[in-house]
C-alpha cells in the first residue's frame, strides 16, 4: 500500500513538473484566458485563427474568445459592467482609442511596465506619438496599439473614368458634381445605385464622420483650452453640407439617418451600389476579396475638404489592454504579445486591411505589394485627427450624435442642433472643470 501511495505522488509530481514545463515557466499547465473581442464577422475569423496559432505554440494556454458586436459603445458596456464589479474576466480585451483613456482613468488596466521591463520588450517597434498618446496614463504604460484607424475615401475606378474623370474629387462640391452625374446614369440600370454613403446613425461613428466635415471646414468640437465650439458657423455649414447630402443633392440614402453604420456602408459600395463611400481601413480587404463584385475597381484617397480648408481623417483604432483584476495575468501577456507580435500585425495587414500598430510591418514588402494604401496614403494615418481627450468623452458624443442626427434626419435646422448641443456640452464641460486629460 505505502509503495503504491509513494508511487501515485511520484507520478503526480512528475506530472506537474512537465506540465509546468510545457507550459512555459510561470504560467500553470492548462490556464485558459478569457479574451473579448468584436468586429466583422471576418474579423472575428481572423481572430479564431490567431488565438488557434496562440495555443499551439503555448501548449499550456487557452483563449475563449467572448463575441462582442461591432459597435464601439456596446463594445464598451459589455467591458464597463464586469470591471465595475470587478470580474476577474475577460482577462484581455480590445479598447477603442475613444475610450482607452476613460478605462485607464477608472484604475481597469493592468499596468505593463512590469512585463516589458521583465521581458526586455522592444517597445519603438510601435509608433511613439501612438504609446506615448493613447497607450500611457499618468507614465503608465496601459495598453499596446493593435491596429489604427483613420477615414478614408473609396470609390469606383471604373465608374470615374467611364463618367470622363480623371481623378477624385478634391472637394466636396466636386464629390457632388460627380456623385449626382455618375448617380444619374447608373440608375437607369440600377435602381438602388447611390452616389455616397456614410455612417449617419446615432452612434460613435456618427460623430467620426461629423469631425471629419467640420474639422475639413476648419471647424472642431472643443477649442486649444477644452471649451466646446460646436455651434460655430463653420460647423453649421459643415452639417448643413451634411444635411444636404440626403435631402438637397440626394446623393446620400435616407436611411444614412437611420440605419447606415460600419457594415450597411460598406455592403451597400460592395455590393455595387455606391460611387463613394466612406469608410476605414478595413473594407479594403473585403471590398478585395475573391467574392467580391468590386473586386479590383476599388480606389482610395484622402476624404474631399472644403474651399480653402485641408482634408480631415479621424483618428480611430483599437488598443489591446488587461483586465487589472485578472488572475490570469501571465498568460494573458503571453497573448498580449502574441497579438504584438511582428507575423500577427503582418497578418492583420494582409488579412484584413488593418493599419498595424507596429511600424515596422508598413516596410514589409508583402503588406506593401497587397495594401499599397498604406504607404501612399501615410500622410492621412499620420495626421489623423483625435476626438477629445476628456474623461467625459462619452457623455460629450452622446450630445453630439442626437443632434447632428436629428440635423441630418432633417428634425431641427443645423443651426438650432448645434445651439442646443453647445449649450448641453458647456454643461458637461463645466461639471468636469473643463479639464482635458
Ligand atoms: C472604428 C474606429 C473607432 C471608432 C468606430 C466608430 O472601429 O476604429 O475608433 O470609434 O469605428 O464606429
Amino acid at each position: 500500500m505505502k509503495r503504491l501511495v509513494r508511487s501515485l505522488v511520484v507520478v503526480l509530481v512528475v506530472g506537474l513538473v512537465l506540465s509546468f514545463a510545457f507550459s512555459g515557466v510561470g504560467v500553470a499547465a492548462n490556464t485558459t484566458i478569457v479574451f473579448a473581442v468584436g468586429g466583422a464577422p471576418s474579423e472575428i475569423d481572423y481572430w479564431h485563427k490567431v488565438i488557434k496559432s496562440f495555443e499551439e505554440k503555448n501548449p499550456g494556454i487557452s483563449v475563449d474568445l467572448l463575441r462582442q458586436p461591432m459597435n464601439t459603445a456596446v463594445r464598451m458596456q459589455t467591458l464597463v459592467t464586469p470591471l465595475s464589479s470587478k470580474e476577474s474576466t475577460p482577462d484581455v480585451f480590445l479598447m477603442d482609442v475613444a475610450w482607452v483613456g476613460q478605462f485607464a482613468a477608472s484604475g481597469w488596466l493592468t499596468p505593463l511596465n512590469k512585463f516589458v521591463t521583465k521581458d526586455h520588450y522592444d517597445l519603438n517597434v510601435f509608433f511613439k506619438k501612438t504609446i506615448k498618446l493613447a497607450d500611457t496614463y499618468k507614465s503608465k504604460l496601459i495598453a499596446l496599439p493593435v491596429y489604427i484607424d483613420a477615414g478614408l475615401l473609396y470609390y469606383r475606378k471604373d465608374l470615374l473614368k467611364k463618367y470622363g474623370y480623371s481623378h477624385p474629387p478634391v472637394t466636396w462640391k466636386e464629390l457632388v458634381e460627380v456623385a449626382q452625374k455618375v448617380q444619374a446614369g447608373e440608375r437607369k440600370h440600377n435602381p438602388k445605385f447611390w452616389g455616397f454613403v456614410w455612417q449617419g446613425k446615432q452612434y460613435e461613428g456618427l460623430v467620426c464622420d461629423f469631425l471629419e466635415f467640420i474639422v475639413s471646414n476648419g471647424g472642431n468640437i472643443l477649442n486649444s483650452k477644452g471649451q466646446p465650439v460646436l455651434n460655430s458657423p463653420n460647423n453649421v455649414e459643415a452639417l448643413t453640407f451634411m444635411r444636404d447630402l440626403i435631402h438637397k443633392y440626394k446623393i446620400s440614402p435616407p436611411n444614412t439617418y437611420t440605419e447606415m453604420m460600419e457594415e450597411p456602408v460598406r455592403r451597400t459600395f460592395q455590393s455595387g451600389n455606391a460611387m463613394f463611400e466612406r469608410n476605414w481601413p478595413y473594407a479594403w480587404g473585403l471590398h478585395n476579396s475573391e467574392k467580391s463584385p468590386v473586386k479590383g475597381e476599388v480606389g482610395i484617397a484622402p476624404l474631399p475638404h472644403f474651399p480653402g480648408h485641408e482634408s480631415a481623417a479621424t483618428l480611430g483604432g483599437w488598443h489591446i489592454g488587461m483586465n487589472v483584476y485578472s488572475k490570469r495575468k501571465l498568460a494573458a501577456w503571453k497573448f498580449i504579445k502574441f497579438v504584438e507580435s511582428y507575423n500577427t500585425e503582418k497578418g492583420f495587414a494582409m488579412n484584413l486591411g488593418w493599419n498595424p500598430g507596429r511600424q515596422d510591418v508598413y516596410k514589409d514588402r508583402d503588406v506593401i505589394a497587397k495594401a499599397p494604401y498604406l504607404k501612399a496614403l501615410r500622410k492621412v494615418f499620420v495626421g489623423a485627427v483625435p476626438r477629445p481627450g476628456v474623461p467625459y468623452y462619452t457623455k460629450l458624443s452622446d450630445i453630439i450624435q442626437k443632434y447632428v442626427n436629428a440635423a441630418i434626419a432633417g428634425k431641427m435646422s443645423p443651426k438650432s442642433a448645434l445651439d442646443r448641443a453647445q449649450s448641453e456640452a458647456k454643461i458637461i464641460v463645466s461639471q468636469y472643470g473643463g479639464t482635458t486629460k
